[in-house]
Order: C-alpha cells, then structure tokens, then sequence
C-alpha cells in the first residue's frame, strides 16, 4: 500500500454525492448539452444521449465508484496508484495514468473558461451589459483574446486577466482545506444554491410569453419545441458525428473516466454504499443537464432571435454572446444576467475542484509529497498549461487542441480502460459482488452483460468511427466517399498547420512523458512499502 495512508474522508454520505454531482454538474450541462442538442436537431441527439447514458455513463460509474473504494481500501487515492493496487502487473500503474492526465489537463483551460463566467456575471452586475450600443461578439473577442495571441493578457474589467487569477486562487484555497473541509463545503453550499439559480431562470424563461408581437413564431413553445420536438429521427440516428456528440458529451457531462469519481470515492469506507450513490450522482446530473439547462438556454435565445439565433452559434458563441443579448432584452435582464453567470461560476467550480483532487493525491502518494508541495506543484504544472491557453487565444486554439486531444480522445481511452479492468481483470462476478458490499439497491442483472460485453464493443464502435471521421475524415459515404481530416489534424500536418497547435500538441506530449515518467518512479516507491509492509495490498 501507499507508505503515507491519507487522513481524509468524507464527513456524510450527502456530501460525497453532491460532491461527485458536483463534479458532474457544471459547464457541460448549461453550455455544452443545449449546444449540441440544438446543433444536431433534439430528438434524434436525444436518442443517442439517452443509450450513451444507458451504456456508458452508468456502468462506467459504478465500475468507477466501485474500483475507487477498492483501492482506497488498499491504501491509494490516486488513479495510477488504484489501478496499480487492482492489476497487480508492473504495467497496471500505467493504466491508471488517465485518471490524472485527463482532470490536470482539463482543468489547465477549463479553469479559463470558469474565469469568463465569473468575469461575465461581475460584468452584468455592473451594468456592463445594459451599456447602449454594446456589441456583444466584440466584447467577447476582446475579453477572451479571441482576436489575437496575447491580446487578453490584461487585468481590467473587461478583461479575463484578473478572473484567472481569483479562479486559480478559489480553487487552490479550497482544495488545500482538503476532502470534508473544502471540496464537501463548496459542494454543499453551491450545489443548491446553483439549482435554484437555475429554477428561477427557468421561471423566467418559461413566462416569456412572445416578447415580440409583431414575430408571433417566436414564442416560449416553439423555442421548446425547436429543442425537444423529434425530428428526421431515421437520418440523424444514421449520423455517426452525432453518436460521437452524444457519446462524448456523457463523458465530459457526467466525469466518467475522468479520474474524479475514481479518486473521489477512494475516500469511501468499506460498508459505505456505491451503487445507490452512484446513480443518484449521475441523476442529479441528468435532472440539471437535461430538465435545467436543456430548457433554459436554446428556448430563450428562440424566443428573442428565432432560429437564426441558435444555427451555427456553437457553444461559446451561444452562450456569451446570444445569451447576454438575450438577458439585455428582458425586463430586470441585467439581474437575470447576473445570476445566469453566477450559476455557471458556481457549476465550474464544483467541477474544476474534482480535477484537481486526483493530481494532488498522486504528488501525495505517488512522490511523497506533503499536501502544501503537492499543490504547489501542481499549481506550478496547471498554471503552466493555462498560460499556454491564455496565451494562445487567438480562436481559442489552445483550448480547443486540449478540449480535443484530452477532453475528447483521452476521455475515452480512459473509459474503455476502466470498463475493462473492472469486467475483465477483476472479473464481472468479483467486481459485482464487489460493487454490491454495502449496497442500499443491486445493480440490475441486466447489467452483467452490458458491463462485459456491451460497453465495451460501444465504446470500441465509437471509438473506429471517431478515428475514421477526425483522423481520416471519411464522409461515412460508399457511394461518394471523401477524406478531409478535420482541423484537429490538418492544424499538426498541414497543408497550413497552425503553430499555436502544435506547440499545444507538444505540450500534451511532453506532458504525458513526464507524467509518465512521475509514475515510474512512484511505482518504485510503492513496490518498497509494499515490500516492506510484507503484504501484497
Ligand atoms: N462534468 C463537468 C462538466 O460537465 C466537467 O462541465
């Protein structure tokens, strides 16, 4: 086992489900679900979000939950140390390297993004947004540096600057006060807070009537109804990109394969129950991402600019240039506005704290660090990544090369790990019974095959044709095929790649080198402990 067994646990069993919901609720449930459920037309996306659930999500968090209690028991917190302590091989370490390299990384521009929220509600609060003649694209390009590399390296109001600063600061504070003192008090106070938040934009938004007389269609039903209402169901299920948006977005959406609910419920006691928290976790989600921000959003903006409003916006554009447009339309908007990016502050900060949990207990456990180096180093490495973010603004480059060859790629390799170290090294009877020790429900039989065989063969269908439509760009046409690779690959390779790309893309490879290399030297060390305890733990 670990040769410093950590003090923490959760102080309630509440609080480790608002936490672990916590880490699941957050921007991909308010931006990232409307946009993409308004991209691909509601119904058919829905279909595919709704099986990815089935088939990912919830096996793959309870295999999760379940692993993460497993190597808790045995003394680790972090995902390399977890896997090392379930597959007992010199290679079992390495598995686990997912379970650090996805949260740090995400966190290095997910963290900016938490910024902008926060530097976008203090911006409403202050009427900036209620200013005549204020152009909302411009003043994103010019908060966010959109524009230019560089260009918002600044530290006014109007600037991201300084809400870096706070965030890394938030972050940092609680995350040092620890499991029950930091994490758990943030979740208990901001999860609530931010649901009834979200309740009363939705009041709101749902009593908007038709603003404009003189445009009858836009009205509250036809914005619901532009969400919700199934259409060209046959065509859009036949999409791959569309399985891949749905498949993806359960992912990021509710943190599976993350590396957060790993280390999250390696704080667990033996008896403490992982299945009912498990899907009660991963519910709380689904009721904010699909019954909140799925009728908050892309409604709202129907409603004051029809669907011209919502086609081709993409998430960022939708939600902090539509959506402050739209806030500006409505009676008491300023206050509305306000508390819409207060609501996604909140949402990012409970997710951004669960990134960075797993980093610190592999510097604690893997390195033998104390808990101040530990966040030092980490804080050292993170900001290292965010300057990069933030440097390279210009079209969001950076961010969008991580969001891709982490937040995308990565997440699911570290998916795929999980569910097969779980069905296939434990054994799906082991880690069954094992998931069902102090259990308040059973996991349906149903989910033996699935676990086994099911998910594992979706993930793998996902993954070749995630492969065939960005590295190969196939069309997915026999009759008339083509092959453009997206931007994500021509932006490495040419014809004209782009440079802030592939210094991202180095940085991604140096840094998984390195880590890499951190849990090769932390192997050695728990292989002494090991030895030295004299058990096999
Ligand atoms: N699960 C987090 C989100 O949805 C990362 O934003």
């Amino acid at each position: 086992m670990a040769d410093t067994p950590s003090k923490e646990a959760w102080s309630s069993r509440v609080g480790v489900i608002l936490a672990v919901a916590g880490s699941a609720v957050g921007l991909g449930n308010f931006l990232r679900f409307p946009g993409l459920a308004a991209q691909y037309g509601g119904g058919a996306f829905m279909i595919a979000y709704f099986i990815s659930l089935l088939l990912i999500g919830i096996p793959i968090g309870w295999a999760e939950w379940t692993m993460g209690r497993r190597g808790g028991l045995a003394g680790f917190h972090s995902s390399p140390g977890i896997f090392y302590s379930i597959v007992k091989h010199p290679i079992g370490k390495y598995l686990g390297i997912f379970g650090f390299i996805v949260p740090v990384m995400v966190y290095m521009y997910y963290v900016y993004i938490e910024a902008w929220c926060l530097g976008y509600a203090l911006n409403a609060a202050t009427g900036t947004f209620s200013q005549p003649g204020v152009n909302f694209g411009d003043f994103f390009a010019n908060f966010t540096g959109t524009k230019q590399d560089g260009a918002s390296i600044h530290f006014g109001l109007h600037d991201v600057g300084i809400f870096v600063l706070i965030v890394y600061v938030f972050n940092f504070y609680f995350i040092y006060r620890g499991i029950s003192r930091g994490v758990e008090l943030v979740c208990k106070y901001a999860m609530p807070v931010l649901i009834l938040i979200a309740l009363i934009i939705l009041a709101r938004v749902l009593t908007l009537g038709t603003p404009d007389a003189a445009k009858p269609d836009q009205n509250v039903l036809n914005g619901l109804g532009y969400m919700w209402n199934p259409k060209d169901i046959a065509t859009g299920l036949k999409n791959p990109q569309l399985w891949l948006a749905a498949a993806g977005q359960i992912f990021f959406s509710l943190s599976v394969g993350f590396g957060a609910i790993i280390t999250y419920a390696s704080y667990l006691k033996r008896k403490d129950d992982v299945v009912l928290s498990g899907i009660t976790a991963a519910s709380a989600n689904e009721f904010c991402e699909v019954g909140l921000g799925g009728l908050i959003t892309v409604p709202a903006a129907f409603v004051f600019l029809g669907v011209a409003g919502i086609v081709g916006q993409g998430t960022f554009a939708l939600g902090f240039n539509v959506l402050p447009y739209v806030f500006s339309q409505m009676p008491a908007g300023e206050f509305f506005a306000t508390i819409f990016f207060l609501l996604l502050f909140l949402a990012a900060i409970t997710s951004s704290l669960s990134m960075l949990q797993p980093g610190i207990a592999f510097f604690e456990e893997g390195l033998g660090l104390g808990r101040k180096p530990a966040m030092l180093f980490l804080g050292l490495v993170t900001a290292l990544g965010t300057s990069l973010v933030w440097w390279f603004s210009k079209d969001l480059k950076a961010l969008d090369t991580i969001d891709f060859w982490i937040g995308t790629v990565f997440i699911f390799l570290g998916g795929a790990v999980l569910i097969v170290v779980f069905s296939w090294v434990i054994g799906i009877d082991e880690g069954i019974a094992e998931a069902h020790q102090g259990a308040e429900m059973r996991i349906p039989a149903l989910y033996k095959p699935v676990m086994k065989y099911v998910t594992p063969l979706f993930l793998a269908a996902i993954f070749v044709m995630f492969i065939l439509a960005n590295v190969f760009g196939w069309n997915f046409s026999f009759a008339d095929a083509k092959f453009q690779p997206t931007g994500y690959i021509t932006d490495l390779i040419g014809p004209n790649p782009s440079d802030s790309a592939r210094i991202t893309f180095g940085f991604i490879v140096i840094t998984i080198i390195f880590v890499a290399l951190m849990i090769k030297l932390a192997g050695k060390r728990w292989d002494a402990a090991r030895k030295q305890g004299g058990n096999n733990s």
